[in-house]
């Protein structure tokens, strides 16, 4: 706290108050250890002056940095002159509610230690960037790949990672760099995020995803969805191999995922709610949107490529469902059936993401086949159709990416 204390002190030195007389001092430490620091400055309106937090947030964003994770303000006390509403505000749209708040004296006793949080239990959080909890990821995706902002998210699944490699690289972070992530343990997913374009298109590309079967409690499923989110995506897409319950769709099938059914028996907004990221209660009418369907399917015509719609149902796993089971979930009306994306659509839906959902058929279902669905076959006959579906989506996204 020494460095902070110091640069709030001589910056302290050069407060303008000749109409206070109350010379405030403030010091930010950033997300990258750099402190910061600024004065109040007051002018002839008065009132219209600025605080030292203030000051020093706009040195903050002048160097380059996008978060606060220290701030501490010296000023005379006691009482300790803890940060003004405004300035608690402005502080809270660059920090976390757990932020360490100090005020000292002049002569450097700590009057007060407290939290961002403590001070303004209530602040509006207006920018995406204030998610609480992704702050770390987002923050190390930034600093990866400065001023980058992806419009569109992908998540790609097994044997799908070769759409990735049309996206030009701005920058690849594996996923274990990612603070707080579920990483994906199964093979063919490679746990990478790509940041880069397609067609034009800045976007994140997730290649490998977490599964519920590996074990990941529920609500880690969210993390990725959110962290698109809060990187600047307005809508998501999400891919994913499936097994295909009707026999006129086999396997390399490009399915639009028209609605689903939830089997896998959870869901990732199991346990507390956090307001800031979405709705208690979100509504599912529409989750794979209609708009965003209605494009892929127009491109895909003009371009020649089949492209079917179904309902998945979505199926915990690890097990390959049973022959009953197929035919249960086939007078349900369930068209495909998979071990992702229902729960990386819900996540979605609850943070604000627009959301496409495409099932690549890599298997008849159990019983509908001569052959029982096998791993091995999913990810040959997900990388045979990649580069179909790698085609179609980098025509579509400048479309998907505009279209309201
Ligand atoms: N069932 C469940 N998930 C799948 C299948 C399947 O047949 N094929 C690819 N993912």
């Amino acid at each position: 706290m020494n460095d902070l204390l110091a640069a709030a002190s001589l910056a302290r030195s050069r407060a303008w108050a000749p109409y206070s007389g109350f010379a405030v001092g403030a010091a930010l430490r950033a997300a990258s250890g750099r402190v910061v620091a600024g004065c109040n400055v007051e002018n002839v309106a008065y009132p219209l002056g600025q605080c030292a937090e203030a000051t020093a947030l706009g040195a903050l964003v002048t160097a380059g940095e996008q978060r606060v994770v220290e701030v501490l303000v010296v000023a005379e006390g006691p009482p300790p002159c803890t940060p003004c509403g405004g300035c608690r505000q402005r502080l809270a749209e660059f920090a976390e509610p757990a932020t360490p708040v100090h005020v000292a004296a002049p002569d450097g006793s700590v009057l007060l230690s407290t939290t961002l949080g403590e001070l303004l239990p209530l602040a509006f959080r207006s920018g995406s960037h204030s998610v609480p909890g992704r702050a770390a990821a987002v923050e190390v995706v930034r600093a990866r790949a400065p001023g980058f902002l992806p419009v569109i998210g992908l998540v790609l699944g097994s044997g799908l990672g070769s759409v990735v490699e049309r996206v030009a690289p701005v920058a690849d972070l594996d996923m274990r760099e990612l603070p707080g992530f579920p990483l994906p343990a199964v093979e063919g997913h490679r746990g990478r995020l790509r940041l880069g374009e397609l067609a034009g298109i800045p976007v994140a590309c997730l290649q490998g995803r977490p599964h519920l079967y590996e074990g990941h409690p529920p609500a880690q499923l969210a993390q990725p969805l959110r962290l698109l989110r809060a990187l600047g995506c307005s809508r998501v897409i999400l891919a994913s191999a499936v097994g295909s319950l009707r026999p006129d769709l086999g396997p390399g099938s490009l399915v639009l995922v028209a609605d689903h059914l939830n089997f896998h028996g959870t869901n990732p907004l199991v346990g507390p709610n956090d307001e800031r990221i979405g709705p208690r209660f979100p509504h599912l009418v529409d989750l794979y949107d209609p708009t965003l369907r209605a494009v892929l399917r127009r491109v895909a015509e003009a371009r020649g490529t089949a492209l079917a719609e179904g309902v998945l149902a979505g199926w915990l796993g690890p097990c390959f469902e049973t022959p009953a089971e197929i035919r249960m979930l086939r007078l349900l009306g369930a068209d495909l059936v998979g071990m992702s994306m229902v729960p990386e659509a819900i996540a979605a839906r609850h943070c604000g993401l627009r959301v496409l959902g495409i099932g690549i058929v890599t298997n008849l279902a159990a019983g509908l086949a001569a052959t029982p669905p096998g791993h091995a076959e999913t990810l040959a006959n997900a990388a045979a159709a990649a580069g179909r579906l790698a085609a179609l989506l980098e025509a579509a996204l400048p479309e998907l990416a505009r279209c309201s």
